[in-house]
C-alpha cells in the first residue's frame, strides 16, 4: 500500500527515505515553538524539510552570516536530523528594497497598511529595483548565493534550494525585468541571473544537491507576475540544468496575490488537488531531472497515483503537513483514514502569518476545544 510514496529516492548526492517533502514554509513563530513544529513534522516521517527564506546576504533579520543566526540554523538542522529527516536551505534574495520596506513600516505598525496592501505596494517597486541594479551589485548577489550555500552546509543543511521566485523570478519575468543589457530582453538574458546564482553554488560546493524552485506564470487566465512564462520554459529549463541544478520544485509564480500561490479551496482557478501539476508536466517534457510537485497535495491515494505514474518524482506539502505532521506515518502504517485533511481554509496558516500571529492550523483550535470539553467532562481526550 502506497509503495511509491514510501520508496526511497536518490536526489543528487543524497537519498530521501521516501517521496514526501515539507515545502518551504516561513512560520513567524518563536524559536521553541518553531523547533517543536519542525521536530513533529520530521518525526511524522517526512523525508526532507525545506527551510524557507534563508537570506543570501547579510541581513537585519537573522542570517547565516551572524553568529546568532548561524547557531539558530544549526539548531534547526540538528532538530530535523535528530527526528529522522534531511534538511534543505531555501536560499532567498528579496526583490524589495529595504528602503521601501522602511518607508511603509510605520503604516504597517499602526495598522493603516494591511499585510496584503503592503505586498501590493512592495510589488510596485520591484520593476524599478531589478531594472536599476548595477552589474557590481548583481555580482555581489549572485556570488552571495555561493557564500551562503557554504555557510548553510556548515550549519548542517544537506541540500540547497535556490528560491527561483523573488529576485531570481523577477529577473526571469518580462513584466518586471525592463533591462536592456545582458540581463534583460530575451529569455536567455533574463535567465542569466538565476543561472549565475546556481553556478555560484555549484562552484563553491561541487557535490551539493541543488534543487531549483521554478516559478511559472501563466496567461489565459493570468496568474503570477514574476517567474517564467510556460512558453519560455524550453529556454530556462536547459540553461538551469547546465548551470548545475539537480531537480526542479515547480509551482506558480508569485507577485500576484499570495492566495494564488497558496490557494484556498475556494480559489476560482487553483482549487483542485495538485493544482500546479500541469506546470510539472511542461517541465518534465524538457528534462530528465526529477520534478517535485506542490500545491494542494493532500490525499494519499491521489499523491500515490501521481508518483506511481511518474508524473512527478517527489511530492511537497506545506499546509497538509501543518494540519497533520504525521501524514507519512499514518499513510505507511495503514492509518490513512485518521489523517486530518487540510481543508484549504487558509485561516490560521496564511491568515496567522498575515496577522503576525505565527502559522497554526484550525486543527489546533479544534483539538484544544475538544481537550477542554473532555477536561470539563473529566474524560480522556
Ligand atoms: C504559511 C506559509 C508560508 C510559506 N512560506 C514560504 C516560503 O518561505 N518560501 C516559499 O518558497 N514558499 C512558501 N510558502 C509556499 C509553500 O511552499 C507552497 O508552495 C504552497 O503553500 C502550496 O502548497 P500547499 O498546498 O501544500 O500548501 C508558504 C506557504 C505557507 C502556507
Amino acid at each position: 500500500m502506497y509503495e511509491t510514496i514510501n520508496s526511497p529516492f536518490k536526489l543528487g548526492n543524497v537519498t530521501l527515505k521516501n517521496r514526501i517533502i515539507f515545502a518551504p514554509t516561513s512560520m513567524g513563530l518563536k524559536e521553541e515553538e518553531y523547533l517543536e513544529k519542525l521536530g513533529a513534522i520530521a518525526r511524522g516521517g517526512t523525508a526532507m524539510i525545506i527551510i524557507g527564506d534563508v537570506p543570501v546576504l547579510k541581513s537585519p533579520f537573522l542570517s547565516l552570516y551572524s553568529r546568532k543566526g548561524f547557531l539558530r540554523y544549526r539548531r534547526i538542522t540538528e532538530t530535523i536530523h535528530k527526528n529522522g529527516a534531511l534538511a534543505a536551505a531555501q536560499l532567498h534574495m528579496s526583490d524589495s528594497q529595504f528602503r521601501s520596506l522602511i518607508k511603509y513600516l510605520p503604516g504597517m505598525i499602526t495598522g493603516k497598511i494591511k499585510p496584503d496592501e503592503m505586498r501590493v505596494l512592495l510589488n510596485d517597486t520591484v520593476s524599478g529595483y531589478i531594472t536599476g541594479l548595477t552589474d557590481k551589485r548583481i555580482a555581489e548577489i549572485t556570488q552571495g548565493f555561493g557564500k551562503a550555500a557554504v555557510l548553510a552546509k556548515d550549519a548542517g543543511f544537506d541540500v540547497i534550494q535556490i528560491h527561483g521566485d523573488r529576485m531570481c523570478g523577477s529577473f526571469s519575468s518580462s513584466i518586471y525585468n525592463q533591462r536592456t543589457d545582458r540581463y534583460g530582453g530575451s529569455a536567455e538574458n533574463r535567465a542569466r541571473f538565476a543561472c549565475e546564482a546556481v553556478a555560484a553554488v555549484r562552484k563553491t560546493l561541487p557535490d551539493m544537491t541543488i534543487d531549483y524552485k521554478l516559478a511559472v506564470r501563466q496567461e489565459d487566465p493570468h496568474y503570477g507576475n514574476a517567474g517564467v512564462l510556460k512558453e519560455e520554459l524550453p529556454v530556462f529549463v536547459p540553461l538551469l540544468e547546465q548551470a548545475g541544478v539537480n531537480s526542479f520544485h515547480v509551482t506558480l509564480a508569485n507577485h500576484s496575490d499570495l492566495s494564488d500561490t497558496i490557494p484556498p479551496a475556494s480559489h476560482p482557478y487553483f482549487h483542485g488537488q495538485g493544482c500546479f501539476l500541469p506546470f510539472c508536466d511542461e517541465v518534465s517534457r524538457l528534462t530528465d531531472l526529477p520534478v517535485c510537485g506542490v500545491g494542494r497535495l493532500c490525499s494519499p491515494d491521489f499523491v500515490e497515483e501521481q508518483l506511481k505514474s511518474g508524473r512527478i518524482q517527489l511530492a511537497a506539502m506545506s499546509r497538509q503537513l501543518i494540519a497533520d505532521p504525521e501524514w507519512v506515518k499514518k499513510t505507511s502504517s495503514g492509518a490513512g483514514s485518521r489523517i486530518f485533511t487540510c481543508t484549504g481554509c487558509n485561516r490560521e496558516c496564511l491568515g496567522g502569518m498575515q496577522a503576525h500571529k505565527g502559522v497554526h492550523c484550525i486543527r489546533d483550535r479544534i483539538k484544544t476545544a475538544n481537550e477542554s470539553l473532555c477536561h470539563e467532562r473529566k474524560v480522556l481526550p
